[in-house]
């Protein structure tokens, strides 16, 4: 008989936890051995999953001795930094929803929809890209490879659920009127142009995040790439303004075509109906919407994207269980 695979799936309680036991589900990646841990708080809940009732189990050194062959990790970067490197010591291969490991030029950083070729050159860790990154390589890849990206302005308006459940808590706190813990100010009525810590240039780690894993992802490590990252209260999903400069001339015509026509995208681009992507609208859904396709006159080749995904789904779990099903 064949062996069944085992996977773990480490923060199954967490948001992304809880959307990748969804998503396994839905792609029905069964039949494989799913062990489900957290941290001591949450040791011993009930969570059904692809009709089994799993008793959730507390995270420890010795949890990889049983044999995985893969593991989810989304319980925060702390965790990644400490239980990977004892998994992969065991023979598990680890995909990683933290930025611990995204940026060391041995573990490879994919968008399955980008750099597919990627998955198998690993040496026991797959990074999952931040959630931003995600959704906007997914359309920027097929314009780089048609016409040559000469630099990008990122201005993204992100979902309180990409700050976890604190986030959310916050926002439905401060709907009622409650202080807010997650977040440096109230999400409740407000932007805050502040996403994760500030660094020395005055950038934040966000920011910083969304330049250097594009650069990665697209394997051009000197693109001139600006990023102003602004978390909004909306419950799910990442809005992004995408501004680019090509290097080669286009028709607007044939970039809704091409984008049309690339996996994991969605155009929703009829100003005359009022069809835009919408957060609301691409909450629940796997596929990045892209509209308000148009071109940026004040410069020579410019264009500007207005680019929508859920930030739990293709930002982190989608994105992860397509890597582990192409592994499977
Ligand atoms: N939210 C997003 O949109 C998003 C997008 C991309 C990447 N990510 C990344 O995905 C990861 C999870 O984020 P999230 O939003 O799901 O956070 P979350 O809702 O706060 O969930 C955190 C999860 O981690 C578990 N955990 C915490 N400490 C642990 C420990 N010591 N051992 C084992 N499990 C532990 C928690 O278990 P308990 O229930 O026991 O507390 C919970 O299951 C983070 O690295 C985050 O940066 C998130």
């Amino acid at each position: 008989m064949q062996k069944r695979n085992k996977v773990a799936i480490v923060g199954a309680t967490g948001l992304v936890g809880r959307t990748v036991l969804k998503v396994i589900e839905e792609r029905d990646l069964f039949p494989v051995e799913y062990v489900l841990f957290s941290s001591k708080k949450s040791a011993g809940i009930k969570i059904e999953f692809g009709g089994i009732n799993y008793k959730v189990q507390e995270l420890t050194e010795s949890s990889f001795n049983i044999g995985f062959d893969y593991a989810i990790f989304c319980a925060g970067s702390d965790v990644s930094k400490k239980y990977i490197p004892i998994a992969v010591s065991k023979g598990c291969i680890a995909i990683d929803n933290s930025s611990v490991y995204r940026m060391d030029k041995d573990v490879p950083l994919v968008v399955p929809e980008v750099n597919p070729e990627k998955i198998y050159k690993n040496n026991g860790i797959i990074a999952n890209p931040n959630c931003s990154t995600i959704q906007a390589v997914v359309p920027l890849k097929p314009i780089d490879d048609k016409y040559t990206i000469k630099r990008i302005v990122y201005s993204t308006y992100q979902a309180v659920s990409g700050a976890g459940r604190a986030g959310i808590e916050d926002l439905e706190n401060g709907w009622s009127g409650f202080e807010n813990k997650k977040f440096p100010h109230p999400i409740f009525n407000n932007c805050i142009p502040h996403i994760d810590v500030f660094l020395d240039d005055g950038y934040t780690k966000e920011e910083h995040k969304m330049i250097n894993e594009t650069r990665k992802i697209l394997d051009k490590p000197n693109l001139p790439i600006t990023a102003t990252t602004v978390r909004v209260p909306i419950f799910n999903c990442h809005s992004e303004s995408i501004n680019l400069e090509l290097k080669n001339e286009f028709d607007i015509y044939d970039i809704k075509i091409l984008l049309q026509n690339s996996p994991g995208i969605i155009v929703v681009d009829d100003i005359e109906k009022n069809y835009y992507p919408l957060a609301s609208k691409a909450d629940g859904h796997d596929e990045v919407f892209v509209g308000r396709i148009r071109r940026d006159f004040s410069v020579k080749n410019g264009i500007n994207l207005w680019v929508v995904a859920d930030n739990l789904r293709k930002g982190a779990a989608t994105n992860a269980v397509q890597i582990l099903q192409e592994l499977l």
